[in-house]
């Protein structure tokens, strides 16, 4: 069957549309309606070709929820690994589930590097969203000093093992491979890098998960993605869809939605 084409929208802590002066480092309700609504008006693929999900921040995820186009879906940006309880700041995902929310992004590498989340740690966060009914974007990626070693398969395997360990259904589970170097810096993978690693992730699966998964999971691609190489990208035979951070808070996030066709 064939898979169906994804693009996320990651906000991260930035909901300020770059048309507009810069008012708010972290974005403000006004800058959020703004964006909701250029999406809202936006003429894109019917759902059966691609799916779009946003991801804004916690504070404004049921706002944009109440506003955003029924055709497109939202994700939290993080979860707590376990049960909710005294964890101060964490949201679980239960209340992600009580709160009908249905995405959750985990393991992206901003939150692997600066707060430390190990791939075990990753891979129980992923296996307890998912047991809640959560539907998951899993992160992987290496950094450069990892790529320019030759490491890049063996990283992005154990981030990826350390998920198929605790995960036995991977019908929710979408995988996005970000090389860290390409996040937010401008230096996008070339389609050939994409598609090297996209393949053989898909071909680890099938080595170690089965056939059926590594034929059905959505591997998508996010690191400086925009709206002038998504198409190149898009036409790679295992890159099915994207994650996009900044240009997702621009009006090219439409293009790249685009590309799916
Ligand atoms: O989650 C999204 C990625 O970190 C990519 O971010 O498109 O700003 O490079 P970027």
């Amino acid at each position: 069957m064939a898979r169906k084409f994804f693009v996320g929208g990651n906000w991260k802590c930035v909901c300020q549309h770059p048309s507009e002066p810069p008012s708010s480092p972290n974005g403000t309700l006004d800058e959020v309606k703004k964006i909701v609504s250029i999406l809202n008006e936006a003429e894109v693929p019917p759902e059966d070709v691609v799916e779009v999900v946003v991801s804004p921040p916690f504070v404004f995820l049921p706002l944009v929820k109440s506003l955003l186009r029924s055709d497109f879906s939202v994700a939290a940006q993080n979860c707590w690994v376990r049960r909710g309880g005294a964890f101060t700041g964490e949201i679980s995902a239960e209340m992600l589930i009580n709160s009908n929310i249905p995405w959750v992004i985990v393991g992206h590498s901003e939150r692997r590097l600066l707060l430390n989340e190990s791939n075990e740690f990753v891979g129980d966060k992923v296996a307890y969203a998912l047991l809640q009914g959560l539907k998951v974007i899993a992160c992987v990626g290496e950094t450069l000093e990892q790529r320019e070693s030759g490491s890049t398969m063996n990283v992005v395997a154990a981030q990826t093992k350390a998920i198929a360990d605790r995960v036995s259904h991977w019908e929710n589970v979408v995988l996005a491979y970000e090389p860290v170097w390409a996040i937010g810096t401008g230096k996008v993978a070339t389609p050939a890098q994409a598609q090297e690693v996209h393949s053989e992730l898909r071909k680890w699966l099938h080595d170690n998960v089965g056939p059926e998964v590594a034929a059905s999971v959505r591997i998508i691609y996010g690191g400086s993605v925009n709206g002038a190489n998504c198409e190149e990208q898009a036409a790679q035979p295992d890159v099915d869809g994207f994650l996009v951070g900044g240009a997702s808070l621009k009006p090219e996030f439409i293009d790249i939605i685009k590309s799916a066709t």
